[in-house]
C-alpha cells in the first residue's frame, strides 16, 4: 500500500470531469486501498480520485465515528439515482482544501448505484455524514468543490483567505473539529 500525494486547490486536475472505470481490475483494487491509506493518514473521512491526479470515478469512504470499527469503502462509477427532499446544512471541509470549512446543505439522504471491488453492481441507501461525505466526493468526480455551492462572494472570500494562509505561509492547522472529506 502507498500514501499518495494529495492535489491542492487551486490545482487544475480538481477541475476536470473524471471518466469512468472502464474495468475493475488489480489495479483499480490496488488503487482503492492506496486511495484508503491516503485517506486514513490524511486524516480524513473520504477521497476521490481526482484528488490523487486519477481522472477515474471512484471514491473510498469512512464515516464510522472513533469509537466504531472502521467500514472502509471502494465505490466505483457511482451514480445518485434519488435523493430526499429534506436538505440539511452543516459544516463541510475539504482535504484538498486544508483548514477551510464552511455550511452547506445537501440532501439528507441518497440512493445511489456504484460498482463494488468485484465489478458487481451494487444499489444502496446512504443517510447522514455518509450522504453528506458521498454527496462531496462525487462532486469532486465532476470535477466541483464543496465551495462551488456558496455564493460567488463567499467563495472568493474564503478561497482569497486560504490562498493567503496555506499558500503563503503554509499554515498546518485545521482549526475546526469538522471532519474531512
Ligand atoms: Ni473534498
Amino acid at each position: 500500500m502507498a500514501i499518495l500525494p494529495i492535489l491542492i486547490y487551486p490545482d487544475s486536475k480538481l477541475k476536470k470531469v473524471a471518466c469512468d472505470v472502464p474495468d475493475v481490475d488489480d489495479t483499480i483494487r490496488t488503487l482503492g486501498r492506496d486511495m484508503l491509506e491516503t485517506m486514513y493518514n490524511a486524516p480524513g473521512i473520504g477521497l476521490a480520485a481526482p484528488q490523487i491526479g486519477v481522472g477515474l470515478r471512484m471514491l473510498v469512504m469512512d464515516c464510522t465515528a472513533h469509537d466504531e470499527d472502521p467500514d472502509p469503502r471502494i465505490l466505483i462509477n457511482p451514480v445518485i439515482l434519488e435523493q430526499s427532499s429534506e436538505i440539511e446544512t452543516d459544516s463541510e471541509g475539504c482535504l484538498s482544501i486544508p483548514g477551510l470549512t464552511a455550511d452547506v446543505g445537501r440532501p439528507c439522504a441518497i440512493g445511489v448505484s456504484f460498482l463494488d471491488v468485484e465489478g458487481v453492481m451494487q444499489k444502496e441507501q446512504f443517510e447522514g455524514l455518509w450522504a453528506r461525505c458521498l454527496q462531496h466526493e462525487v462532486d469532486h468526480l465532476d470535477g466541483k468543490l464543496f465551495v462551488d455551492h456558496l455564493s460567488r462572494l463567499k467563495r472568493q472570500v474564503l478561497l482569497r483567505r486560504f490562498m493567503r494562509e496555506y499558500h503563503q505561509n503554509r499554515a498546518q492547522s485545521r482549526p475546526s473539529g469538522v471532519r474531512t472529506p
